[in-house]
Parts: C-alpha cells; sequence; structure tokens
C-alpha cells in the first residue's frame, strides 16, 4: 500500500517546513492541510457565509476549487498564497475547524493525496483521524516563544507587519481552540513518536524523522 508519513502538531511548531523538507528529500508528495482549511476560510469570507453557519461552510468546503502549483494556491484560477497566510484567515479556519460538516466534507480531498510513491501529511489530525494506519506518525512541538518567533519570522518573510505579542495571544488561542474542540483534537496518536524541535535544525529535524522511517 501507499506509505504516508503523518506530521501533526499546534500552529507555528514547523509542521509545514518539516514536512515539506521531508517530502523533498523522499521524493512523495506533500499535504498541508491547514491550508485547506484556510482555504474554505477564504473562501467562506469572499462569498460572505456567516462564521456559525455550519451547513453553508460545509458546501463551501466540499465545493473548493482549489489547486497546488508550486509554491502557487490556486483558489478559482487566482493565486491565494499570500492571503492565505493572514492571520484572520488562520483565525477563521480555526473557527471552522471545531464543526464536523466542515471536516468531514474534506475528508475525500485529503484522501486523495495519497499517491505513489508516499504522502507527507500535516496537520492536527493526520494521525489520529485522516490516515490511521500511517506506519509513522511525528507529533511536533516547541516552545511557545520559539513558535511566536517564527511565526513572526516568516509574516515578515511574506511582507506582513504583526507584533510578537499579538502573535503569542493568538498562538495560544488557537492552541486551545484546537485542542479542546470536542471533534478531532489536537493530540498525539498513540503510536505517535514525539519530537520537540525547540533546541533543532530544521536539517536535524528532518534527519530525525528519516531516521525513524529507516527503522
Ligand atoms: O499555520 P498554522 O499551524 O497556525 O495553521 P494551519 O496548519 O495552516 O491550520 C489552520 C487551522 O486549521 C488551524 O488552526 C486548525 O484549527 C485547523 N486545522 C485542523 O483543524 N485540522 C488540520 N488537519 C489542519 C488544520
Amino acid at each position: 500500500s501507499i506509505p504516508v508519513i503523518t506530521i501533526d502538531g499546534p500552529t507555528a511548531s514547523g509542521k509545514g517546513t518539516l514536512a515539506a523538507a521531508v517530502a523533498a528529500r523522499l521524493g512523495w508528495h506533500q499535504l498541508d492541510s491547514g491550508m485547506l482549511y484556510r482555504a474554505t476560510a477564504l473562501a467562506a469570507m469572499r462569498q460572505g457565509v456567516d462564521a456559525g453557519d455550519e451547513a453553508a461552510l460545509a458546501r463551501v468546503a466540499s465545493s473548493l476549487q482549489l489547486r497546488f502549483d508550486g509554491e502557487r494556491v490556486l483558489l478559482e484560477g487566482a493565486d491565494v498564497a499570500t492571503e492565505l497566510r493572514f492571520e484572520a484567515v488562520g483565525a477563521m479556519a480555526s473557527k471552522i475547524a471545531a464543526l464536523p460538516a466542515v471536516r468531514s466534507a474534506l475528508n475525500a480531498l485529503q484522501l486523495s493525496f495519497r499517491k505513489l510513491p508516499g504522502l507527507v501529511a500535516d496537520g492536527r489530525d493526520m494521525g489520529t483521524v485522516i490516515f490511521p494506519a500511517a506506519p509513522l506518525k511525528v507529533f511536533l512541538t516547541a516552545s511557545p516563544a520559539q513558535r511566536a518567533e517564527r511565526r513572526h519570522k516568516q509574516l515578515i518573510s511574506k511582507g506582513i507587519s504583526a507584533s510578537i505579542a499579538d502573535l503569542w495571544a493568538d498562538l495560544e488561542a488557537r492552541d486551545a481552540r484546537d485542542k479542546n474542540r470536542s471533534v478531532a483534537p489536537l493530540k498525539p496518536a498513540e503510536d505517535a513518536l514525539l519530537l520537540d524541535n525547540s533546541g533543532l535544525t530544521i536539517d536535524q529535524s528532518v534527519d530525525r524523522v528519516l531516521a525513524w522511517w529507516a527503522e
């Protein structure tokens, strides 16, 4: 069967960077599942759908016209890669991700990323819900200070300004929401391997995961 490596963890723990690097080293496909929630949030905001209208949000999710093309993320044909990173979009994504109908509307799309020769999938519930049979599951953490700083650098590099204090507060609010929601709460799968990358370089984290995969 087609192998999957899952990488789950809290916001700004470095999942996306790690997943992209591991996928590149293995020559595998990548699924950044947070992008699907962000794209659903952005599409809903554009269509003026209310953040509390679960049925309408689920319809937006199941009719998402999304395509990944290198660095570009095309929503209905237009590149929205920059907008998807806006904090307002992330905050809306975290709210709608708590709605069961939205999550199930994105199931089939997520499963469709599993293609030969393999998939590296990152998010909150890749190992617990979407790919429960994955042979390697990583749960990634980092200290809140590290995460706020990383998110800050990431936004600056995209020309978006934000204060570290605001980012920290947003991070904690999002973590609390992700952990405490009733559907697919953020938690390590029982068979996940824990990786705290606070003191590690990206290369060291990648090597750690590849070593686990080779075991
Ligand atoms: O960049 P950050 O880690 O904050 O967010 P993301 O991974 O792009 O995901 C955005 C939001 O979608 C998160 O705050 C989660 O609430 C939600 N999400 C989820 O519920 N399940 C996933 N598999 C991925 C993201």
